[in-house]
């Protein structure tokens, strides 16, 4: 099993060593694995899914699997091997689709095979596969799948650090879905290079990125969640300004403030995919998300802290 999640603080920034706060939303992917003679792997994917995402993501999905099955020494010359995944994650960019299905993976071979895998070990795995998908991954959405929780992440060097954050309660949040498919590798890319061409502007963002993460975690702490959501905000700015996000999450952002969400945010790659909104409480919860599916986007109640 692989928890899905939500960026709530600094993606991308986080590929460069700052760190970033992540939490797992109560969707999950869960994998099976059965050993039967033959050689070989098939993949069956029973996840719902945005449309069209499961296609697009084929190629990335088969080498992802076997960056896998080559990192753990899986036997596919004298086994065959099917792999299900299935589970009520939607395959879709923001919510870390690729990532739960890695570490739901790296758990069923532990379990068909009695690896005794622990979690760092799915982690290490769940990272490798990671790797299919976007090239350069900060390691952010493989730890949040395997260890699920509220999590300040922070890659340093080859070292990924982790610590668990505590929230008073589980707070609802609404992340709605603009039906776009990002391709994480090519966004990733994409400011790698505009970093490059303004050295001096990325910068000054990236500083401010990293003092942002620092007083939302104490407010986070803290449980005030006003300004939990005024640095959410805060947060969509600067990844506008680092061109990631697009005029449909932009949309979906003005949409969930407008009905009166504390904050709202792309979350994940960008460039399409899912924003989140602050709403706690039921009914804030469900006024948000109505508006969202009014306006013809798909809209998924869910809880950060839990
Ligand atoms: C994608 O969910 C998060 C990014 O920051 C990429 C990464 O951290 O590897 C965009």
């Amino acid at each position: 099993m692989g928890f899905g999640k939500v960026i709530l603080f600094n993606e991308h920034f986080v590929v460069y060593g700052i760190p970033a706060v992540v939490s797992a939303v109560g969707a999950k992917t869960t994998a099976l694995v059965e050993r039967t003679s033959g050689s070989g792997f098939e993949l069956r994917d029973e996840r719902p899914e945005t449309p069209g995402y499961k296609a697009e993501k084929l190629e990335q999905q088969k080498e992802s699997l076997e960056i896998m099955l080559k990192f753990m020494k899986i036997d596919t010359q004298h086994n065959h091997y099917l792999i299900t995944i299935g589970g009520d994650l939607i395959a879709a960019s923001g919510v870390g689709a690729s990532a739960a299905s890695c570490a739901a993976i790296a758990r069923a071979f532990s379990q068909e095979l009695n690896l005794n895998y622990s979690d760092e070990r799915v982690n290490e795995v769940a990272y490798e596969g990671e790797k299919g998908y976007h090239g350069t991954p900060s390691g952010i959405d493989n730890t949040a799948a395997t260890y699920g929780g509220l999590i300040w992440y922070r890659r340093d060097g080859q070292k990924q650090l982790m610590e668990r954050m505590r929230l008073r309660k589980p707070v609802e949040v609404v992340m709605g879905n603009t039906g776009s498919i990002a391709d994480t590798k090519e966004v990733v890319g994409g400011v790698r290079k505009r970093k490059e061409e303004e050295p001096e502007k990325y910068r000054r963002l990236f500083q401010d990125a990293d003092q942002l993460v620092r007083n939302a975690r104490k407010q986070l702490e803290e449980f005030n969640l006003e300004r939990v959501g005024g640095y959410m905000n805060e947060n969509h700015r600067l990844l506008q300004q680092i061109g990631v996000s697009s005029p449909e999450l932009d949309a979906l952002v003005t949409l969930a403030l407008d009905s009166g969400a504390l904050g709202a945010k792309l979350t994940g790659t960008g460039k399409g995919g899912y924003m989140v909104a602050l709403t706690p409480g039921r009914e804030l919860q469900d006024r948000v998300a109505k508006a969202i599916e009014q306006h013809g986007s798909q809209a998924l109640r869910t809880h950060i802290g839990i």
